[in-house]
């Protein structure tokens, strides 16, 4: 187990930074994801730091030993990438123990340790199957397995799960949670699934064109997003323009051209009363609420529906606030009363709402 430090780290291809001025600080024990579309750096930044690829510029500590110059075979790395990358002419057991073999572990040390991995991974009573008798997930989890074995002092893992079909995925999505629980060991996974990264991850590191653009914990990110990338990139989110009216402990906003006026459990530094703001609503968060329960309610509009469709479990409703448009996934009870309902008018709670200043400087669009 580690703790991981970058600084300023700079990977460039040609003129073109893939890693562009990095700065992380990773907590030994803690399982970080790194989030992001495609060729936002992901794979360059875990591939730096893992010392796979050379950095430009910038320094990478790892257990706070400048590693920036060592080669990956000695910083003690465990690595899974996205393709099982288990070896196809040894069994299950030869290939968790080749990677002990390879550090000249004694023989009998070795057996107790593949054995303890498989059990880990859920694979022990298949030791002896051929690359051929397993399926994908289970060849994931031995190269898993292989990785942890040796103890190494951080775990990189690059889209391990983007191979798999997607009840597979999920399985063993909550399994890696589950083995980075078991073992504590400082874990750095790179994905472009904000659902992955929120399920299994304690802290997420949110990338764009080469930058961390925000770091924190998936509540974190889900509940204050920084800016209109991160908001629109995790989950779905509406935006709604308003203006600050009142900041307190909390930010109170009026929705333009309407008289509804809004709390925010958020005061943004700096943003003084007058400013313009986005209003952020999660579509999962918006509850439709008869009209006598207004005033017990959180953040309500009201809006006209315009389209609902049914979608498996969830009612996705199409509707307006003002200009606006409003996406809703309705859960609940009441969901089935949307169908049909285009032209109706409805309450909406919006819930917890979150602010981005609005005008210069808010950079990312959605
Ligand atoms: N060896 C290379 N030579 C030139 N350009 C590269 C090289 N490797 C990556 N790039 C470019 O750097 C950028 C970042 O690539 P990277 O593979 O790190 O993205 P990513 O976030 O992992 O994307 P994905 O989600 O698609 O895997 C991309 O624009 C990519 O085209
Ligand atoms: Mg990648």
């Amino acid at each position: 187990m580690a703790n991981i430090r970058t600084e300023n780290l700079v990977k460039r291809f040609g003129d073109f930074a893939a890693v562009d001025h990095v700065n992380v600080d990773i907590r030994e024990g803690s399982f970080t994801a790194i989030l992001g579309p495609s060729g936002c750096g992901k794979t360059t930044l875990l591939r730096c730091i893992a010392g796979l690829i050379e950095p430009d510029a910038g320094q990478i500590l790892i257990g706070g030993k400048d590693v920036t110059r060592v080669p990956p075979f000695k910083r003690n790395l465990g690595f899974v990438f996205q393709r099982p990358a288990m070896f196809p002419h040894m069994t299950v057991y030869e290939n968790v123990a080749w990677a002990l073999e390879l550090r000249k572990w004694p023989k009998p040390k070795v057996k107790d340790r593949v054995m303890e991995m498989l059990r880990l991974v859920r694979l022990d009573g298949l030791e002896h199957r051929a690359y051929r008798q397993l399926s994908g997930g289970q060849a994931q989890r031995v190269v898993i397995a292989r990785a942890l074995a040796p103890q190494p002092d951080v775990l990189f893992l690059d889209e391990p799960l983007s191979q798999l079909d997607a009840k597979l995925r999920d399985e063993l999505k909550l399994e890696i949670a589950e083995i980075h629980r078991k073992t504590g060991c400082t874990t750095l996974m790179v994905t472009h699934d904000q659902a992955e990264a929120l399920t299994i991850a304690d802290n997420v590191l949110l990338m764009h064109q080469g930058k961390i653009v925000q770091e924190g914990s998936p509540v974190e990110l889900y509940r204050y997003p920084n800016t209109l990338f991160s908001a629109d990139f995790i989950g779905t989110n509406n935006f709604l323009q308003g203006t600050i009216t009142g900041i307190n402990r909390n930010t109170t906003v009026r929705l333009d051209g309407t008289a509804t006026t809004l709390s925010a459990e958020q005061v943004l530094p700096g943003v003084p009363i007058g400013a313009p703001v986005w209003v952020c609503a999660r579509a999962d968060d918006i509850d439709i609420i008869d009209a006598d329960q207004q005033a017990k309610s959180t953040n309500v509009v009201e809006a006209t529906v315009e389209q609902a469709l049914l979608t498996g479990g969830t009612v996705i409703v199409q509707a307006r606030v003002g200009k606006t448009e409003l996406r809703i996934h309705a859960g609940g009870s009441k969901r089935f009363q949307l169908l049909g309902q285009e032209g109706k008018s409805i309450f909406c709670s919006l819930g917890n709402i979150s602010l981005i200043a609005r005008g210069a400087g808010e950079g990312l669009h959605p």
